[in-house]
């Protein structure tokens, strides 16, 4: 007979995402429609170890919907790595009566998550982040607003490099992932995406490619470089002196993380927490939420940080041909 819970709490961790707030919203509500207590977690794990809890109520996650970052904060937590600190952390969840727990974030956190649901705290994962690269999911929150306010920020950049006819290297986030450039690269138009999973670092190729895309009559060469390939100013740089043409570096940054989330964020992260709030009432644990084959599905956090996934062959070959 699975336990029955009584107080659930709910914690972000990791980077911020636009619609962790949908997602914590409608933890809040479904949990309290079903009769449960609900406990905010402040700052993630860090929080968590520090007690920083604050019981929520309907009103209290009034006006958040709409709203990017995370009402709860976040924070990375180098504690949680140690063996000590989800001990801790367990101890403190049973000393405040918190008998479900639900982690908003990636993989990192889904480790940490792990852990807690192995010292006895029923435990789901929600995905939340702006890099989609939780293998078991297609959806995680915040990747459709990062890259749509990606997309908004190059096409504009664009604009002036046409005008200018210059070559423009656009860094967008994705340390080890290169979902926001691939996806950007497709959407923009870019003749060249620079992925962490694949560049080569030829940038003799990249030179040629800039050369033979003028004689082409393209009025512009529009590079979306990953920012775990980053440097992009001293690209920039040589590029123009190899080139002869002007070049111009623009980091896009945290903006991406930033602004109010799409309705897909929104939809797609309420649905989320509602769902971590019905596996929880089911007595179910160490459960990772995720989106596939246009269902909502859940995993076992062992299977899920197991799985693997990379990307498209076919759209990063498309890109290229598309940009021709
Ligand atoms: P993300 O969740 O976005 O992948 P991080 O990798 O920064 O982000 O992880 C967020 C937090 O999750 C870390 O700061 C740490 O507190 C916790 N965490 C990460 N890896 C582990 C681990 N192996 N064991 C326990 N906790 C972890
Ligand atoms: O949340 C994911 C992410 O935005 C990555 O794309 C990026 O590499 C990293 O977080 C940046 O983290 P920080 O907020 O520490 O600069």
């Amino acid at each position: 007979m699975a336990k029955e819970i009584n107080k659930i709490g709910v914690l972000t961790s990791g980077g911020d995402a636009p619609g962790m707030n949908a997602a914590i919203r409608a933890v809040v509500r479904q949990a309290l429609s079903k009769g449960k207590k609900v406990v905010g977690v402040k700052r993630g794990y860090a929080g968590l170890l520090q007690g920083e809890f604050i019981e929520m109520e309907a009103r209290d996650v009034s006006d958040t919907i709409q709203r990017g970052g995370t009402i709860l904060q976040t924070a990375r937590c180098p504690e949680f790595m140690m063996e000590e600190g989800p001990k801790e952390a367990a101890k403190i969840c049973k000393e405040n009566g918190i008998d479900g727990m639900i982690v908003i974030g990636g993989d990192g956190s889904f480790r940490g998550a792990q852990k807690l649901a192995a010292l006895g705290v029923n435990t789901i994962g929600i995905p939340g982040t702006i890099d989609l690269d939780i293998a078991c999911t297609e959806y995680t929150i915040g990747f459709d607003t990062a890259v749509n306010t990606a997309m908004e920020a190059i096409d504009k950049v664009r604009d002036t490099s046409t005008s200018h006819e210059r070559c423009s290297i656009i860094e967008v986030m994705g340390r080890h992932a290169g979902y926001i450039a691939l996806w950007c690269g497709i959407a923009n138009g870019a003749e060249d995406i620079l992925l962490p999973e694949r560049y080569d670092y030829d940038e003799q190729k990249l030179v040629d490619n800039i050369i033979e895309n003028f004689k082409r009559g393209k009025k512009h060469h529009i590079i979306i470089n990953a920012e775990g390939i980053g440097h992009s100013a001293g690209m920039a740089r040589r590029i123009e002196a190899a080139t002869g043409l002007e070049t111009r570096a623009t980091i896009l940054g945290h903006m991406q993380r930033g602004g109010q989330p799409t309705c897909k964020d929104r939809v797609y992260a309420s649905t989320m927490g509602a769902y971590a709030v019905d596996l929880l009432c089911q007595g179910k644990s160490n459960r990772v939420i995720a989106y596939k084959n246009g269902e909502y599905v859940d995993f076992d956090i062992d299977e899920a940080l197991a799985m693997q996934k990379g990307i498209s062959d076919y759209q990063f070959q498309i890109c290229k041909n598309l940009s021709l």
